[in-house]
């Protein structure tokens, strides 16, 4: 195409969402002409599947549950007046529990005031609430210091108690788990209340749960008079649910305004229930998807905000659009294997590693530039009238060009600043495109059966690493993974319980092992 065609196609698909300072470029999709028309009948069953998520129908068809973070941010478009006093309610206790730790009304065992935030979670709870805090966080300027166990490795934890150091007696904990029961937030709560009982303070006293009401978290939590305890609701998501206590809470804590993050997300939704195709940015999104990888996730959507704040974005969004719409079957039972592979870091700083490949190596992908207007910072000079800032822009100006150049595609959206309300619209927008994108491909983007799959498969892994323990030390014996796998009778997990031997040997002090011809001879026993 010649310049003047680039900047009419440029002029004519452009998606400006003024009032929330955001706007989508599509111009460097090569759709064709007819792309929309074709695409008009499917876009019209999203909307409509839409409009009756968010009316109150069941949404999530395998856990018989209705979808409704869109109500968090409108609680007066909830379908009943019990849910919008719950959200309101929740809202209302965030911020006065958030007054009295700030003001020192509610205090640690020992000290004035809380001066740091231990958030453990996983997935949707911990996601969303580490991109918020990183996306608006001011070192100088937040009311409390933020951390963050999302894990179950020791040795992570381990470095994040080193940080927080002596201000663990000023750090309060918050455990957000919405189903209560998962294993690597259980293991995250032991580790912490053993550090505080280390030091000889109650974990209860410092903590506050967040989770769905009865689950096993929250009676503990009621047990144990916690410091508070807040809702999770079952027709939210974990994915979905940054906007309820599970990011609101440690966001409030942290000194960001809530109230302007959840006015950007209302703001945003406003702009993508527009029918308007061209008007809506969330659905152009889901139509480029579309396009990108045929429907059929057959290209990865490579994310890059060239915004140091933004960073965390790419992961948040590897989240939300991978377990949303990496499914196994369709609506219909019909065995479809969707989804679409996201990654992606910060430009200009993956220019220096993968966006090589981008330009000039295998086309398996779309590009999703994130421009933010405003450059932030002090504008300090780097040569004569050019400033950092300067070089950021022109880096993602010059890689957007150098891609159409050859060949691959890209689309760019703009937002003015980083700030409560763009970083809510932002999280708004993709919530919405992953909706709509379900709707064009059919399939149940609320449900998440593959994480329970490997849930089970640890279980058994654990179990199984359980009874190689047990039989250990029923001879002193040394012996290798093939004997312990016959007299367990577990031959068809040799593999299994071979590894595991590897790992018991180098982690617990009481299992030897005997180096063997090959790594396969070695011999077991325990001491
Ligand atoms: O989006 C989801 O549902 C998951 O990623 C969950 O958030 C994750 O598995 C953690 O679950 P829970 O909040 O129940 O501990």
């Amino acid at each position: 195409m010649t310049a003047a065609q680039l900047w009419d196609r440029y002029r004519r698909y452009l998606c400006r969402c003024d009032e929330l300072g955001l706007s989508l470029d599509i111009s460097r999709m090569r759709f064709e002409d007819d792309f929309f028309d074709r695409m008009a009948p499917s876009m019209a069953k999203a909307y409509a599947d839409m409009k009756a998520l968010e009316s109150g129908a069941i949404a999530n068809p395998d856990e018989q549950r209705m979808v409704g973070h869109y109500w968090l941010r409108a609680p007066e478009l909830a379908p009943s007046p019990e849910i919008r006093a719950a959200i309101e309610e929740a809202v209302v206790s965030i911020k006065t529990f958030v007054n009295e730790i700030h003001a020192g009304e509610r205090r640690p065992e020992r000290e004035a005031l809380f001066t740091d935030v231990l958030l453990i979670g996983i997935g949707g709870s911990a996601l969303g609430p580490q991109f918020i805090a990183d996306a608006l966080g001011e070192p100088r300027l937040d009311r409390m210091n933020m951390h963050f166990f999302d894990n179950t490795d020791p040795d992570g934890m381990d470095r994040v108690l080193q940080r927080i150091g002596e201000r663990l007696s000023s750090t309060l904990c918050l455990i957000i788990s919405k189903s209560g029961g998962t294993a690597e937030t259980r293991n995250g709560m032991l580790v912490a209340r053993k550090a505080y009982e280390d030091q000889g303070l109650s974990f209860a006293a410092h903590s506050v749960a967040i989770t769905g009401a009865g689950s096993k978290l929250d009676k503990l939590a009621s047990e144990e008079q916690w410091l508070a305890r807040f809702p999770m609701w079952d027709w939210v998501g974990g994915r979905t649910s940054v906007m309820a206590a599970v990011g609101l809470l440690p966001a409030a804590l942290q000194g960001i305004d809530i109230d302007e993050l959840l006015e950007g997300a209302a703001l945003c939704d406003r702009y993508t229930r527009s029918e308007d195709t061209f008007a809506n940015p969330a659905a152009l999104l889901a139509l480029m998807w579309h396009f990108g990888c045929d429907g059929k996730g057959s290209k990865d959507m490579v994310l890059l905000p060239y915004k140091d704040r933004l960073v965390l974005f790419s992961r948040y969004l590897q989240q939300l659009i991978m377990e949303s719409l990496g499914k196994a079957e369709d609506l219909d039972g019909e065995r479809v294997e969707q989804g679409i592979t996201v990654y992606g870091n910060k430009g200009s700083t993956d220019q220096h590693a993968y966006v090589q490949q981008l330009r000039d190596g295998v086309r398996n992908f779309f590009v999703t530039f994130v421009d933010v207007i405003q450059s932030g910072g002090e504008m300090v000079e780097v040569e004569p009238g050019v400033t950092s800032g300067d070089y950021l822009h022109g880096f993602l100006l010059g890689t957007r060009q150098a891609l159409y150049e050859s060949g691959r595609d890209s689309m760019t959206l703009s937002i003015d600043i980083v700030d409560e309300k763009r970083v809510g619209a932002l999280i708004a927008l993709f919530e919405r495109a992953v909706g709509f994108y379900a709707s064009l491909v059919n399939i149940n983007a609320y449900h998440q059966p593959g994480v329970e799959a490997g849930k089970k498969a640890a279980a058994a892994v654990l179990s199984l690493r359980s009874r190689i323990l047990d039989e250990l030390g029923k001879s002193a014996q040394p012996r290798t993974a093939e004997q312990l796998a016959e007299s367990l009778g577990a031959l068809d997990q040799i593999e299994l319980i071979h590894k595991q031997l590897e790992y018991l040997s180098a982690n617990y002090p009481g299992v030897v092992a005997e180096a063997g011809s090959t790594p396969f001879d070695a011999a077991y026993s325990r001491v």
